[in-house]
């Protein structure tokens, strides 16, 4: 049994979660429930795996080896039944790094990319970052969750300027996990209309009972080519802080240009830590994730009927996938300052605003459930007394 409880001081080590709360938020003493990672502590076989690297002492240049690449081979096949061969991955630093380089190598500058909002705030500053156009096929809430726009997508998919989509599989921060139908319907659009498909899948570890992840690779043979997944261990294994993630192409060709841009940057090489715990995780790394998404999940329910029972004005959306939840706080009565006043100034809570993800996540906050159940309680304390006070 792993401990999820222990609650772990994660002042001065650098942590953006902690020490950029000043600078978003005005302060540094306040809860932290935004930026994506987890506070809990890394289970022993990780830090052996990381200190037994150190203790050698010698930390040259470092390769990848072929076991590197066995071991995300094996967590594809067994975890998400993805079948790869050593040729159609490769690495990259992070999944927003991979982003970045898709977009550079396969559009050209004022090409529209589709994303859909609210999303992930970075798609639309790695679209706009490299003067792409923002192309947003919004997601519509129908029947208590968030569905895609199909003929929205159609339309803004056969537009000629248009070449690219990224999809967020499962999707942050409405948290779900798309269907096989809903990615038949995606990937359908994007192969007919010739629009490059980047499924970023960076979550697809974390999915709750009742919903499976499906690979954007596992939907239809006939849109592989046309497909980049983009996927890494650091959200599963609360590693952002070692760059790790690998994208995954059928198509070589466009992998051959990966590949060269990523020689041309001298980033093909290896840091020795971040090797050493990829391989590690996908190793031996099965059973903890088990136990961390019943943890997640219990905390999801917690959250879920903490603010139910307690909380008029603030509704939660239970999520398929992922830790960072949903929350529909416009029944507050408030203005999009008015919720951050309550959370960031009165309550001294640290959350992701939903106005950040666009103007379809205004009157929303996004919650970050990874962390001990004492620390998720006294948030929401704190949330509950300064609602109580408006
Ligand atoms: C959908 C999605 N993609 C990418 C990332 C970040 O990936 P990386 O740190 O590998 O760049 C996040 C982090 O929250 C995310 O939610």
């Amino acid at each position: 049994m792993y401990n999820f409880d222990a609650v772990i001081d994660r002042k001065n080590t650098s942590s953006v979660k902690y020490e950029e709360m000043e600078l978003k938020f005005g302060s540094n003493d306040m809860l932290p429930f935004w930026v994506a990672d987890m506070d809990f502590k890394c289970p022993d076989f990780m830090i052996d795996c990381l200190v037994n690297r150190a203790n050698h002492g010698v930390f040259g240049y470092t390769k990848r080896m072929p076991e590197f690449y066995e071991a995300v081979i094996n967590w594809l096949k067994t975890r998400h039944d993805i079948s790869v061969k050593r040729e159609n991955i490769e690495y990259g630093p992070g999944v927003v790094f991979l982003l970045n380089m898709m977009i550079r190598k396969f559009t050209k500058p004022n090409d529209k990319i589709i994303i859909q909002r609210p999303v992930y705030y970075p798609f639309r500053a790695v679209v706009e970052g490299n003067n792409r156009v923002v192309s947003d096929n919004t997601l519509k809430f129908e029947n208590g969750k968030y569905v895609m726009d199909y003929e929205d997508l159609e339309k803004k998919a056969s537009d000629p300027e248009c070449t690219m989509m990224i999809l967020c599989s499962p999707h942050n921060p409405v948290g779900r996990v798309w269907t096989k139908e809903e990615l038949q319907r995606v990937g359908e659009i994007c192969f007919e209309n010739n629009v490059l498909l980047v499924s970023d899948e960076i979550h697809f570890d974390l999915v709750y009972k009742g919903s499976k992840h499906i690979s954007m690779m596992n939907v239809d043979e006939r849109f592989n080519k046309n497909i980049i997944v983009c996927t890494a261990p650091s959200k599963t294994f609360n590693i952002a802080g070692l760059h790790t993630a690998y994208c995954i192409m059928s198509d070589l060709e466009k992998m051959e240009a990966y590949r060269s841009e990523l020689g041309l940057l001298d980033l093909n090489r290896s840091n020795s830590f971040s090797r050493e715990i990829t391989q590690t995780v996908y190793e031996k790394g099965a059973e903890y994730v088990d136990e961390l998404v019943d943890y997640l999940e219990e905390n999801m329910n917690f959250v879920h009927d903490y603010i139910t029972e307690n909380i008029k004005g603030i509704i939660p959306y239970k999520m398929e996938a992922t830790y960072l939840m949903w929350l529909d706080c416009k029944g507050l009565g408030l203005d999009t300052e008015g919720i951050d006043d309550l959370f960031f100034n009165k309550a001294r809570i640290a959350l992701d605003s939903g106005h950040w993800f666009g103007d379809t996540g205004e009157g929303f906050m996004r919650i970050n459930i990874a962390c001990p159940k004492s620390v998720l309680k006294e948030g929401l304390e704190r949330l509950k007394n300064a609602v109580d006070e408006m």
